[in-house]
């Protein structure tokens, strides 16, 4: 299929068309979902249609509210309202009632899958192999939390004495966290800090990311219908006009984001009293692989494929710098743009599709600028159509050689634009890493044990993980995810994210015969729900 047809001659499936617009004109607050009347936003999707006069456009999809700072304020006092300064009924519910709400929320989800894994692939243009696991990991991801956090709390059901005190030591809320997810995950990083923040305790506000804002609304009776009202609230509109005036207040406990270094220092920069404010953040990365001379060369081109090019290298996860030793670098060259051209490119719902229209307008421009300076200071695009454009879609550009004078080689392209930098000394990717404002994950690629431990031991400690002869990614979720610099603030896992959107609280009394009895009466008749030994199974 020559790349100008992608839009072209598509009969698109029944079960995949959007026939009508959908036009959300309900914003959830304060556990209502209040009748929108005001602006609205638009929202297209990165696939062109043909309209009635055979022209082809970006698919209007629906409308969302544009809120202002009328409503975001007004969220901002339902999470608050909610929380009641740690006295609300959700901070000091039991930790099975909540777990029960989520339990709710979660099968009323799974009914949503279908609707989700369309707009997933009309919002974001994400093919439907990985919409459909995009959706499925978030549902095991809430199940998996449920179960870690039941385990917390098993560990924590005990008295402890310790030099003649005894203590009940749990995890206990922060307060009002404020959300915002990625376009490139919309559901599942998005509610891999909301189900954690929620099942702890807190309560939320909570922004769709820039992209994949549609795919909410299926679930939004879910939210209402699940948690006591101003649990969650969620916003619509611009960040500037309802993230900026909640931050202002200071009322926020945590700012939870995965998105760019430069929106959260901006953000955590609004909040007049810093010590109150934990972040937790994931941002953006620069990973690199490094190919070594001994490298498996075929091993080493299927991973460097899938990691810089999986949803057209836009995950922080990418590899977004290639590395290779210049004894190797012509072969791995000639097998790297072999396997690219394999690629199948086309709409989300096509078989086998790999390489998708990109949702960020203006993003096709951006790539193709970063290759315009690569190509003028001296490097070639080296793979057949490497950056040809049809409209939201480019063809993946391999550039080389590349060098630290380009802009690909510091700026992070989140988008299919892969720089290849041949090297003789170890020492140079070492050194970029090292001078590097990022530290997510590295990949190395070598069959020798002793290089790779040279390797390992400098570099656990510039970056949070070291990938043997495998791409860089987040999963398995139980892993720590994590980065150094400007990557991340704070870890998150399903038990990490535990921790992160909590703090270690507890109730201590000194030994003695009157306190003995107080703990006994207060254990047999479990009028505490912080102190007391009940398990949960
Ligand atoms: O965009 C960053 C994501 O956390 C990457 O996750 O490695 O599972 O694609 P992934």
């Amino acid at each position: 299929m020559p790349l100008r047809e992608l839009f072209k001659d598509k009969t698109i499936p029944e079960t995949f068309q959007i026939k009508k617009h959908l036009c959300q004109d309900t914003y959830l607050i304060n556990g209502e979902l209040r009748p929108w009347k005001g602006l609205t936003t638009e929202i297209y999707s990165p696939i062109l249609v043909a309209e009635e006069n055979g022209e082809f456009k970006k698919k209007l999809l629906g409308t969302v509210p544009e809120l202002g700072q009328k409503e975001a304020l007004e969220a901002l006092e339902a999470a608050k309202k909610a929380y009641n300064l740690g006295r609300g009924s959700w901070p000091t519910m039991r930790v099975s009632d909540r777990i029960d709400c989520m339990l709710r929320f979660v099968e009323i989800m799974k009914t949503k899958r279908e609707e989700v894994v369309n707009l997933l692939m009309w919002e974001i243009g994400k093919p439907l192999g990985d919409s459909r696991k995009e959706f499925d990991r978030t549902i095991q991801y809430i199940y998996d939390t449920i179960e870690e956090y039941k385990e917390i709390d098993r560990s924590s059901a005990r008295i402890q004495l310790s030099e003649g005190v005894y203590a009940q030591i749990r995890r206990g809320p922060l307060g009002v966290v404020l959300c915002m997810g990625p376009y490139n995950y919309p559901l599942n990083e998005t509610f891999c800090l909301l189900i954690p923040a929620l099942i702890m305790g807190n309560t939320a506000i909570f922004k769709p990311a820039k992209h994949g804002i549609l795919l909410m609304h299926p679930l939004l009776e879910a939210f209402q219908e699940a948690f006591p009202k101003g649990v969650v609230n969620i916003l619509y509109g611009r960040g500037r006009v309802v993230s900026t005036p909640i931050m202002k207040t200071g009322d926020i406990d945590v700012l939870s984001l995965i998105g760019t270094s430069t929106a959260a220092n901006a953000l955590q920069n609004l909040h007049p009293k810093q010590n109150r404010l934990r972040l937790v953040l994931g941002l953006e990365a620069k990973n690199p692989a490094i190919v070594m001379p001994d490298a498996d060369l075929d091993l080493a081109v299927s991973e460097c494929v899938l990691g810089s090019l999986s949803f057209n290298g836009q995950r922080c996860t990418a590899l977004k710098l290639l590395f290779v030793h210049e004894a190797v670098v012509e072969e791995f060259n000639k097998r790297f743009v072999a396997k690219i051209a394999q690629l199948k490119y086309g709409l989300p719902w096509e078989e086998g599709v790999a390489l998708t229209p990109l949702p960020e307008p203006g993003k096709p421009e951006y790539c193709q600028a970063l290759i315009a300076d690569a190509v003028a200071k001296g490097a070639k695009i080296i793979n057949e159509n490497g950056g040809t454009r049809n409209e939201t879609f480019m063809f993946p550009a391999v550039l080389y050689p590349v060098n630290n004078a380009m802009n690909i080689y510091k700026e992070e392209q989140f988008g299919p634009v892969v720089p290849v930098i041949p090297f003789k000394d170890i020492e140079e990717p070492i050194r970029a890493i090292s001078e590097s404002n990022y530290g997510q994950q590295v990949s190395l690629f070598s069959t020798n044990p002793e290089i790779l431990a040279q390797l390992i031991d400098p570099l656990v400690n510039q970056v949070c993980r070291v990938n043997i002869n495998s791409q860089c990614q987040r999963g398995p979720d139980v892993y720590p995810f994590v980065g150094r610099k400007d990557s991340a603030v704070s870890t998150l896992s399903v038990n990490d994210a535990l921790r992160s959107f909590s703090i270690r609280t507890l109730v201590a009394a000194k030994d003695n015969s009157l306190n003995k009895e107080i703990l006994n009466e207060l254990l047999d008749k479990q009028t505490s729900n912080f102190l007391n030994t009940h398990y949960i199974l």
